[in-house]
């Protein structure tokens, strides 16, 4: 596939690049990763996201896909869920290596450690594909050298769907750049709301009971020296924004830093 051919030869817009995809893998009939070149110009912090799409007739059609590789990597990789029938997902789940997409050249985002004040433990909490910006910031230097713990929790309906997060996490244990600090530093917690796993339930059920803490056998949050980043569903976004406030965290941006971010998980 190519976004130019002879019959359809339609200049993209000044905003975004061409780029060729440099991989793709499949984990579930509804998730898959790419990966893309990096333009030369491009510029980003780690867990930002970017505009990224396909031409569709003579108009571009571009989504927000957080950026699922670290700012240091030569390559960009993203984790996209697959809509049967959505409009760019349902197209862009066929893309091949050597194909053509669009790239935003403008990344932005919060979930960026400039948004948060300095603390011991950082929590990274996730549903589904909101996974892919602390696929980015494990992988980045900088947030071993701010924090002692780095916690990842990624909650999904069903088991397969946690596969990515298992890969990506031994990804940043072995890394050449990051590998010893992840060892000793990140960890991996999984919950599952709609088959059996060892941990049961939504993040936010199972941080108010008290389970999640006793699992990973650490102290329940504390506004004064935790700090958190929220990435998934609208509906999660609402449902753990208020619960850091009702224990005390204010959310931070990057004008302002504070003790909680919260982004929307981008995808499709
Ligand atoms: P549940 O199965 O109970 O709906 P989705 O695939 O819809 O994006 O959901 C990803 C995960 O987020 C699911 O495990 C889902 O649990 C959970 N979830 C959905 N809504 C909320 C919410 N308001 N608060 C916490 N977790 C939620």
């Amino acid at each position: 596939m190519s976004i130019e051919t002879l019959e359809t030869r339609v200049a993209p817009p000044a905003n975004v690049d061409v780029v060729r995809v440099t991989a793709v893998k499949h984990y579930t009939p509804f998730l898959f990763a790419f990966s893309c070149e990096r333009p030369a110009a491009f510029r980003f912090r780690s867990g930002e996201f970017v505009m990224l799409g396909l031409m569709n007739g003579a108009k571009p059609l571009l989504r927000a896909y957080s950026i699922a590789s670290p700012a240091w990597d030569e390559q960009l990789s993203f984790y996209s869920i697959k809509v049967p029938d959505g409009p760019l997902t349902s197209r862009l789940q066929n893309i091949q290596v050597g194909d053509e997409i669009l790239l935003g050249k403008k990344p932005t985002g919060t979930l960026v450690l400039d948004a948060l004040t300095p603390g011991k433990r950082l929590f990274l909490v996730s549903t589904g594909t909101g996974i892919a910006p602390f696929a980015s910031l494990i992988r980045e230097p900088e947030t071993y050298e701010r924090y002692d713990e780095v916690i990842v929790t990624h909650t999904c309906r069903t088991a397969p769907e946690l596969q990515y997060g298992y890969e990506t996490v031994e990804g940043a244990k072995s890394d050449p750049l990051v590998g010893e600090e992840a060892a000793k530093k990140l960890r991996l917690v999984t919950s599952v709301t709609r088959d059996p796993h060892p941990l049961q339930g939504r993040i936010t059920t199972l941080i108010e009971n008290g389970e999640l803490f006793r699992h990973l056998n650490e102290p329940p949050l504390d506004p004064a020296q935790d700090r958190v980043m929220i990435c998934g569903s609208a509906a999660v976004l609402l449902a753990m924004k208020d619960l850091c406030e009702r224990h005390g965290f204010v959310e931070g941006a990057n004008s302002e830093p504070g003790s909680f971010v919260v982004e929307r998980a981008f995808a499709g």
